[in-house]
């Protein structure tokens, strides 16, 4: 169906252009954290472009942002395509934007070629997908997917000390014209366009990725314990020093864990001393692990692996150990109709696919826990991404977006 739909590439270049402007770093990359000021200017862009095309937006309590393109039967519920605006503090202008600018695309082209779809079709940019701010990550759908905002998150606070609600109630009132929508309102399904963040598809020159899950996360903050003492005066003997223990617990988890399972990823991207004085053991070191991997009882092994880790460094310092887990998202498959819709536009449209896994965790994990949902991946330069330096060609962004625009009608089709 509408074979020859062709998405404006030129367009869709120009406005990556645009938003990778908002929050621009003097690297090429973007600063643009959930919630920002940066993250409500590209909101309000956004917002603004559709207006002027006639779409309607809308925000939910979570500051998620909706742009709607009606169908002819109203009382369907949407079918969302989207992914997120925020970034990591030393982003790339890719991670996120693609696709949801390619979604504000596929509406764009929609309407320039009056084409009437049954269902409307609704952009979504998700909040705090990067989670590098406020943990965790993709709260925006993990939001919506339960219909409330847990608990839990009323404490919650940014890396700069803002309260996430703070934060949450400035963005929805940057964009007062916006209507309110339930959150967690029911939809058709879910599409999201993604750069892979990996190298695989640049390696074997394949211009579209179908993913088909997505492996698990944890995170976890640790805080060792030990005592604050004179760097000069305190004897090896009389020392409790938790840099010791961390140091030697992860010199172990390093050696222990990635070189043996090959699927395994142990992060460590954020690490303190307390008090921080040159001149004093510290009395605490905290620090954050990023746990991954494709299969659950991988994950379960390897995360008991790090506390017996913690836990052995700890007893010979005669430090203490806290592990808290702040993300847990288990690995999980995609629907295969919408897998299945993938692979008929990719037909359609003669691109050649690969079938894959996502390392990285993506919004599309809590939506598919309530309707039907997939991925579209395309390369990027050496699989470069969390890094300003993140690049993806103009044919692939553009390929990416047109294969957005065709599984949308396919799924929809179907
Ligand atoms: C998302 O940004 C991730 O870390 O996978
Ligand atoms: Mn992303
Ligand atoms: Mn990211
Ligand atoms: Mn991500």
């Amino acid at each position: 169906m509408n074979l020859r739909l062709q998405v404006n590439g030129k367009r869709l270049l120009k406005r990556l252009d645009d938003f990778a402007a908002i929050g621009a770093t003097p690297a090429g990359g973007v600063d643009r954290q959930a919630l920002s000021l940066e993250d409500r200017t590209a909101r309000a862009l956004l917002a603004d472009l559709a207006t002027q095309r006639g779409f309607s937006v809308f925000q939910d309590a979570m500051a998620n942002l909706f742009i709607r393109r009606d169908g002819n039967a109203p009382d369907r519920p949407p079918f969302l395509i989207g992914s997120h605006l925020d970034s990591q503090p030393t982003g790339g202008r890719y991670d996120g934007a693609l696709g949801t600018l390619a979604a504000f695309e596929v509406l764009e082209t929609l309407e320039d070629a009056a084409i009437d779809t049954e269902a409307p079709i609704e952009l979504v940019a998700w909040t705090n997908e990067e989670g590098s701010r406020f943990a965790p990550g993709t709260m925006g759908s993990m939001a919506f997917s339960v219909g409330h905002i847990p608990e839990d998150w009323q404490a919650t606070r940014g890396t700069d000390g803002v309260p996430l609600r703070n934060a949450l109630a400035a963005t929805l009132e940057a964009l007062p014209s916006a209507e309110r929508k339930a959150l967690g309102f029911p939809i058709l399904g879910y599409l999201e366009l993604h750069i892979e963040q990996g190298p695989s598809l640049e390696k074997e020159n394949i211009p579209i990725g179908i993913v088909t899950g997505i492996q698990g996360t944890r995170w976890f903050e640790v805080t060792v314990t030990g005592q604050a003492a004179h760097a000069g005066t305190t004897q090896l003997g009389f020392r409790r020093d938790p840099m010791v223990a961390v140091t030697s617990a992860l010199h172990a988890l390093y050696n222990g864990i990635m070189p043996a399972d090959e699927a395994a990823r142990l992060t460590v991207g954020r690490i303190a001393a307390q008090p921080g004085s040159i001149n004093a053991i510290p009395g605490s070191v905290t620090l954050t692990i990023d746990l991954r991997h494709p299969l659950l009882e991988r994950l379960i092994a390897i995360e008991a692996q790090v506390l017996a880790a913690f836990q052995t460094a700890c007893a010979a310092q005669g430090c203490s150990v806290d592990l808290r887990k702040t993300f847990d998202m288990s690995p999980a498959l995609f629907s295969k109709t919408v897998v299945e819709g993938l692979e008929q536009a990719a037909r359609h449209l003669g691109l050649p696919v690969k079938h894959m896994v996502s390392g990285a965790f993506h919004d599309a994990f809590y939506v598919a826990k309530v309707a039907p949902a997939a991925m579209i991946f395309v390369p990027c330069r050496e699989g470069l991404s969390h890094n300003e330096a993140e690049y993806v060609e103009p044919e692939h962004s553009i390929a990416g977006a047109q294969m957005l625009l065709q599984s949308t009608l396919d799924v929809l089709a179907m």
